[in-house]
């Protein structure tokens, strides 16, 4: 008889974005909806390689001589570009390293933080739900500031100044760079400016999460709150992806940046090579490969950048004609049209999501959905559904 080790093992609960992508892939109907999923959608449903990443490829198959190691921190030139992408030159004072997608980044740096500065992390309630996990397994204590009223759907932005104003000094607390994960509800540039003078009052430290660079306002405006803290001088930290802005989800490509003025970089960048080399040794280098070529050769940049604007402009366009046709049952109308990016919450209850998905309309329980699962040939029937629905 051969002893059994897992008896008493528990199990943990689906991730929920994974679990009704799943339920969406099994259900036979061919009229079915996914409104749940956090990737870009084009008008047909879904999701195409760039043409830009297809051209990088085929470069980086033709030119490829080895497959040996990547250093620890990831590949130079893709780092050099990448900080082009984010920061506004010189680019002194910021350690940068290659990671595993924007949630390896996240992973890393909160490890940093729990061994060099340990406190909590102040995400925003709501905030991507990941966060809480990928925290608190880096061992960091995780709280929330109010940023969105769920119940009446309401922007908080002054909760979230008068919060800024009252937590301890020195806390760190983490920012959507743009595009705000689940909300849509972002800062404008004034709001930055005022939230940059209250972090410097309070001695506070930002943690940007960017992983929509490029989907809200286009690029140089998205980068807008992490440049303009990064060039105030503040002390910061970056994690960011490549996920949604060159649509190589699989791929695992991100990057994390940690600015300071009173350490020399090499002792920080030991540490955090130290955590990446425990974690998984060194990154997968394809990704970062197909980033560098199309950052570094110009006629694949203009590519990518006419890409990347047209997904954002579908999520623009999309978000207006879905707003046009459902206009009568959103009841926040300023929020939902001024949201940036795929995500908004619908504003309904869990009895009409759940009476949604007995139709094959698949959103979050919470009710956010990606505006960009809807397309010209499913938005009557989600309508038709909608309205047959008990509202109240
Ligand atoms: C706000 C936010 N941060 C980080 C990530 C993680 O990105 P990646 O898939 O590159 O790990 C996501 C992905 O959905 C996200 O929405």
């Amino acid at each position: 008889m051969a002893h059994l080790f897992f008896e008493h093992v528990g199990s943990q609960p689906a991730d929920p974005v994974f679990e009704i992508g799943k339920m969406w892939r099994d259900d036979p109907n061919p009229e079915k909806i996914n409104l749940a999923v956090g990737i870009y959608l084009d008008a047909e449903g879904k999701n195409p390689v760039m043409r830009a990443v297809k051209e990088a490829e085929k470069l980086i198959l033709e030119e490829e001589k080895t497959k040996t190691y990547l250093p620890i921190d990831g590949s130079p030139l893709f780092l050099q570009e990448t900080k082009k992408l984010l920061f506004t030159e010189p680019h002194t004072q910021i350690l940068a390293a290659q990671t595993v997608g924007g949630t390896g980044a996240l992973r890393i740096l909160g490890q940093y933080l729990k061994l060099e500065m340990p406190r909590p992390v102040y995400v925003s309630d709501p905030t991507w739900q990941n966060h809480h996990g990928v925290f608190k397994a880096a061992g960091l204590e995780v709280k929330t500031y109010p940023y969105y009223d769920r119940i009446n759907h309401k922007a908080l932005k002054k909760e979230f100044f008068n919060f800024l104003d009252s937590v301890e000094k020195g806390a760190v607390i983490l920012l959507h760079g743009c595009c705000h994960n689940p909300t849509g509800i972002d800062f404008t540039e004034d709001e930055w400016k005022f939230i940059l003078e209250k972090f410097q009052k309070r001695g506070l430290f930002p943690f940007f999460d960017i992983a929509y660079l490029g989907l809200g306002d286009g690029l140089k405006k998205d980068r807008f709150g992490v440049d303009l803290f990064y060039q105030s001088g503040m002390e910061m930290c970056v994690a960011f992806s490549f996920s949604k802005t060159m649509d190589l989800y699989r791929d695992r490509v991100g990057a994390l940046f940690l600015v300071n003025h009173s350490h020399t970089l090499e002792a920080m960048q030991s540490t955090i090579k130290q955590i990446i080399r425990q974690n998984y040794s060194n990154p997968p280098a394809h990704g970062a490969l197909v980033v560098e070529k199309i950052l570094i050769e110009s006629h694949l940049r203009n590519i990518w950048i006419d890409e990347l604007e047209e997904h954002r402009k579908r999520s623009i366009e999309t978000r207006s004609i879905f707003f046009e046709a459902f206009e009568p049952w959103i009841l926040h109308k300023k929020e939902f049209k001024e949201a940036k990016g795929f995500f908004s919450y619908l504003g309904i209850k869990k009895e009409e999501v759940f009476a949604l998905r007995k139709e094959s309309i698949y959103l979050l329980d919470d009710s956010r959905i990606n505006i960009l699962g809807i397309n010209p040939s499913n938005l009557a029937r989600f309508k038709e559904v909608f309205e047959r629905l008990p509202h109240g």
